[in-house]
């Protein structure tokens, strides 16, 4: 089971993995969390070209590129052998990622991207996503305290804007796969939330009912 986890910056994805992740361990399933960019050696290596050296020049269609070499990686070195172990796997960005954000921040051709980012993982689709929805001016004064800030992070307001219309129109367009979540909740009530989600739609996943 392949679980993947959206939105922009800020939006509140990180706590809620973790929530996740221990409340499906305290019910004894075999979980892996893992994130993109960045997951390995490669992946380390990419994401350090990508997000930690502000002062490159990057092109759109190079950063593109990069996004997507990690995740065939990310995809073949770790993802799928998990996946085969019979693990669920929850990662933090998947291709959605790519397809707001390079094809519609960037304003590269949609159409192109999502074929790019669709292909770089292989043939492989998460089996369900949570896109965290918050407005961009919460997003950015949120992230205005985080230690650490990228390149992406510091991207404009009108940026912000059109990735948050695109993972708009992709929760439109994939509602079977993609449940829709305001980040603005209350951390409890999310992640309740979240786990309703998951039981109604997977009897695997009954186990995490309140009794
Ligand atoms: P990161 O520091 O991992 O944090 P967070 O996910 O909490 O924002 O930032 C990753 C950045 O990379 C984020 O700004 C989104 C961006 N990104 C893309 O632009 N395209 C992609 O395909 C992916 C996976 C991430």
């Amino acid at each position: 089971m392949f679980i993947t986890f959206e939105g922009i910056e800020g939006s509140g994805k990180s706590t809620q993995i973790n929530l996740l992740h221990k409340a499906l361990e305290k019910v004894h399933f075999d979980v892996e969390i893992t994130r993109e960019p960045g997951w390995g050696a490669i992946g380390n290596l990419i994401r350090k070209i990508i997000l930690e050296n502000p002062d490159l020049d990057l092109e759109p269609l190079a950063e593109l590129s990069l996004f997507c070499a990690d995740r065939a990686q990310h995809v073949k070195d770790f993802i799928r052998p998990m996946l085969n172990q019979g693990k669920i796997v929850l990662c933090d960005r998947f291709y959605d990622s790519t397809i707001a954000y390079q094809g519609f921040g960037r304003e590269l051709n949609p159409e192109f991207v999502k074929q790019t980012a669709i292909n770089s993982a292989l043939g492989l689709c998460p089996n369900t996503t949570f896109l965290f929805d918050i407005s961009v001016n919460t997003a950015l004064s949120r992230i205005v305290e985080r230690p650490g800030r990228n390149r992406i992070d510091d991207e404009s307001f009108d940026f912000h804007s059109r990735v948050k219309s695109a993972y708009l129109e992709i929760a439109r367009n994939s509602s079977n796969r993609v449940h829709l979540i305001s980040g603005e909740e209350d951390i409890e009530a999310v992640h309740e939330q979240i786990k309703e989600i998951l039981s109604k739609n997977y009897s695997i996943f009954s186990r995490l009912r309140k009794k």
